[in-house]
């Protein structure tokens, strides 16, 4: 006997993934094209120039790595750190101890600048922080999902250029949810993820590589230690002029979803979807601000795609979560590392960015509270 595993439809307000679009569902059922196929790598073309757009970026090497975020994070240091080199991470929770974790497994010298979680990090601070070290990377977390803070990157730029360094930026959560401007912050390795505000499954990691980091790469002492993550590999499938050879196989249903979610974000346009997730932020704070829930980070510093909020005295967390979930099909997120227990992390994201996901909380919340 076939056993199916009936999925609920539920809400999902959590971190990330959200729910997909009816053209992103229909984009993951077509039929399947070869991976060398010229109308798969016409696909792949296309999929460049979409995500050169969000990205707001003329780097060339911009193109999905066939795996989730952190597959980002991980090809983008592999190929760029070497053993012994220096990193400055800014780390204000989850995800920037995640890049100073990796760097410290590839062997690199780890710089660590600390925020208390829920705020963002001084760039004043981090920019010192550069100048003093003149790593050969420097890296912030642009919307940081474990505490709901969006960083501001003025002047990072200018400072990790005139030291030497590569200002390397996590953008998983704050692509097409969040202004994102590559060029104009001269950031120079950046990666993302489908999940969030594309609205698109997990399974690829959106990249892009400037024309400075290239050169440093090509200094390289020795190749990149990974088969997976091999750069020169990967660009002779996604970028090869007059021929692509075969790397690995490239997923080409999660390609197809991703050239239907970005259709989908350039359509609304950039402007209007920032303007709906950051509506749609407010509305959820002022509403929830009834129960007593009461906002982690200060007005400036908050990323609207994920709103982070202290319960009300009293709420029992895993109860409640559990009651969202299991009665009434509603995701929400748990607090992290020193925030678990004391917080909840609400995902707006991509579609899920309405007033009308919050209504449904609400009324969910008024049942069960
Ligand atoms: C800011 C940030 N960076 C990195 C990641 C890692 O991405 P993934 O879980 O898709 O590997 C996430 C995932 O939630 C994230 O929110």
């Amino acid at each position: 006997m076939i056993v199916k595993t009936p999925t609920p439809e539920n809400l999902l307000l959590g971190p990330g993934p959200c729910n997909i679009s009816k053209g992103v569902s229909e984009a993951l059922s077509r039929p399947l094209l070869g991976h060398l196929d010229p109308r798969f790598i016409g696909v792949m073309e296309t999929v460049k120039g979409q995500l050169r757009q969000i990205f707001d970026t003329k780097n060339t090497v911009t193109f999905p790595i066939s795996a989730t975020g952190s597959a980002g994070m991980e090809f983008l240091l592999a190929n760029f750190l070497e053993p012994g080199d220096k990193i400055v991470v800014g780390v204000n929770g989850v995800f920037g101890g995640r890049v100073a974790a990796l760097s410290e497994k590839l062997g690199a010298k780890v710089i660590r600048l600390e925020q208390e979680w829920g705020r963002a990090i001084d760039p004043e601070t981090f920019c010192q922080v550069v100048k003093n070290n003149s790593p050969k990377i420097a890296t912030l977390v642009n919307g940081e999902t474990s505490t709901g803070v969006y960083q501001p990157m003025i002047g990072v730029g200018d400072a990790c250029r005139d030291a030497g360094s590569l200002l390397l930026v996590d953008c998983v959560t704050s692509l097409a949810g969040m202004p994102v401007h590559i060029d104009k912050w001269g950031a120079d390795l950046v990666f993302s993820g489908t999940q969030k505000c594309i609205g698109v499954p997990p399974g690829l990691a959106p990249v892009t590589i400037s024309k400075r980091a290239l050169e440093v790469y090509r200094e390289r002492s020795k190749p990149t230690p990974s088969f997976y993550f091999d750069l020169d590999a990967i660009l002779a499938y996604v970028d090869g002029e007059g021929g692509r050879s075969y790397h690995h196989t490239a997923p080409i249903s999660m390609v197809f979803a991703l050239e239907a979610g970005l259709n989908k974000v350039l359509a609304e346009g950039l402007e209007a979807r920032w303007e709906r997730h950051e509506d749609a932020a407010a509305y959820l704070r002022s509403e929830l601000a009834v129960f007593g829930f009461e906002p982690v980070v200060p007005e400036g510093e908050r990323l609207n795609p994920l709103t982070t909020l202290y319960l009300p005295r009293g709420l029992d967390d895993a109860v409640t979560r559990g009651k969202l979930l299991n009665d009434h099909q509603i995701e929400v997120g748990a607090g992290l590392g020193p925030l678990k227990g004391k917080i909840w992390r609400i995902g707006l994201m991509a579609g899920n960015a309405q007033r009308s996901s919050v209504d449904r909380l609400v009324e969910v919340l008024n049942m069960v509270l």
